[in-house]
């Protein structure tokens, strides 16, 4: 279906939609069950991994307890795989009884008692990827009306088992649905990803009037590989992708799966630097009882997270693939500070470095660069200072670059960051 024919379809169903709720102001943080848990539903086998009522509050634990929500991780989604088979008789979705039997109200209620807020996941579409009910174009409002009545604060809104024309309705329909519940909600939605990605399929500005952030590419899984391939598709399609964000307006390059399986600890450093550029939603999708040390810290780095959630809310880009196969990533932030990332590609050794701020596009002056992962802070820096330095083979070296005279917000913050980097003691141990 061409761009003309999208247009036409949207002015039949009258659009003066915009969910301006003032949610979102800047990316959202959390965790997501997907990634980690999946479609685990064998309860009786693996009890404390299915997706289940106590799954969730497990991980609201965590939140709550282990200085996850003061940091701004503060939501808790739920992924597939939560629904009954069939709709109640009101035709209303619910969930499954047997590993929900309080119901979702009240799992809502427990998470708002700690100050969190509870996602859900509804499919446009006849089924839900893994082939529970979805929400045909007749249900939207139900749908939306049930939600809202549950107490959710978020919504994301898959395309499995849907059509390009049921997706061009039924994703404005659902905007225009939960804005008229009256319940704030974050609506996050999966439409880019089923066509493609990029424009003219994707209109972004259209997109960015109805959700609040949307899911472009496929999803991520536990390995490397993976992680580059997104990064990868993101910065190739910069120029589509970087000016559709802003605050209340998200790309979402999908979870984050850093203590899992399959990243080393430098490649974890790398996931977290480069969603921090890529002002990507923080959801981890991990196992918060069971979290190592090294994790918990790259996920707790309160520099990476200043950084993401910085409220000009402007993507970064990546600025340079050098012959060497290290990559520059950059992001302007508030109070004329910035972000680099130099992140290596190579799979040989620590790789040596050199450049200058003016070999970056920085302007004369003088500068101070805080390196966010050693806590270590660079002085006498002008854009001719020649600089080198050491990344490892997919790992990366991240700066938080801000004029000499800083303001005494700016150094509250870094004061703030490197309190926390040096002493950070983790409260849960590895248990194995
Ligand atoms: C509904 O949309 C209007 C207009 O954008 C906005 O002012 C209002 O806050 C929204 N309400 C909810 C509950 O989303
Ligand atoms: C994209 O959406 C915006 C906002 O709805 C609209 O003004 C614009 O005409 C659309 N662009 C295209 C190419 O359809
Ligand atoms: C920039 O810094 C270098 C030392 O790193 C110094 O030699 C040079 O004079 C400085 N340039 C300016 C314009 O301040």
């Amino acid at each position: 279906m061409g761009p003309l024919a999208v247009t036409q379809l949207l002015a039949l169903i009258s659009l003066t939609v915009a969910l301006d709720n003032g949610l979102l102001k800047t990316p959202p943080m959390g965790w997501m069950a997907w990634e980690r848990f999946r479609c685990d539903i064998a309860c009786k086998d693996d009890p404390k991994n299915c997706i289940s009522e106590g799954l969730f509050r497990d991980m609201a634990d965590r939140l709550s307890e282990d200085g996850w929500k003061e940091l701004g991780y503060e939501y808790v989604i739920i992924d597939d795989c939560w629904m009954s088979r069939l709709r109640d008789k009101q035709g209303r979705l619910q969930p499954e009884p047997s590993r929900f039997p309080g119901g979702i109200a009240q799992l809502a209620k427990y998470i708002h008692d700690r100050g969190l807020k509870l996602g859900i996941y509804a499919d446009m579409g006849t089924h839900t990827c893994m082939g529970y009910p979805g929400t045909t174009l007749d249900k939207i409002d139900i749908d939306a009306q049930t939600f809202a009545s549950w107490g959710v604060d978020y919504l994301k809104f898959d395309g499995c088992s849907s059509n390009a024309v049921e997706q061009m309705l039924g994703y404005p329909l659902m905007s225009k649905a939960l804005n008229a519940t009256g319940r704030p909600m974050a609506y996050s939605c999966s439409w880019p990803v089923y066509v493609g990605g990029l424009p003219p399929n994707v209109n972004y500005t259209f997109l960015g009037d109805i959700c609040h952030l949307w899911r472009n590419y496929y999803d991520i899984q536990d390995s490397w590989d993976s992680v580059l391939s997104i990064v990868e598709w993101f910065s190739n399609n910069q120029d589509d992708l970087q000016p559709a964000a802003g605050p209340g307006q998200w790309n979402d390059p999908d979870m984050l799966i850093i203590g899992n399986f399959g990243l080393s600890v430098d490649q974890a450093r790398s996931q977290m630097a480069l969603w921090a550029i890529m002002a990507a939603p923080l959801i981890m999708s991990n196992d918060l009882r069971n979290l190592d040390n090294s994790a918990r810290t790259i996920l707790q780095n309160k520099m990476a997270i200043a950084i993401n959630q910085d409220p000009m809310g402007i993507q970064g880009r990546r600025l340079l693939q050098e012959k060497s196969h290290v990559e520059v990533y950059w992001r302007p932030l508030s109070q004329s500070a910035s972000a680099l990332v130099f992140l290596s590609r190579r799979t040989d050794m620590p790789y040596l470095y050199h450049s200058s701020l003016g070999k970056l596009s920085y302007d004369a002056g003088n500068y101070e660069a805080y390196d966010v992962f050693t806590g270590a802070t660079v002085t006498g820096l002008n854009a001719t200072t020649e600089f080198t330095f050491s990344i490892n083979p997919s790992g990366v070296v991240m700066w938080y670059v801000y004029p000499k005279k800083a303001s005494k917000q700016t150094k509250m913050l870094r004061k703030t960051s490197k309190l926390t980097w040096q002493k950070t003691v983790p409260r849960h141990r590895i248990a194995l």
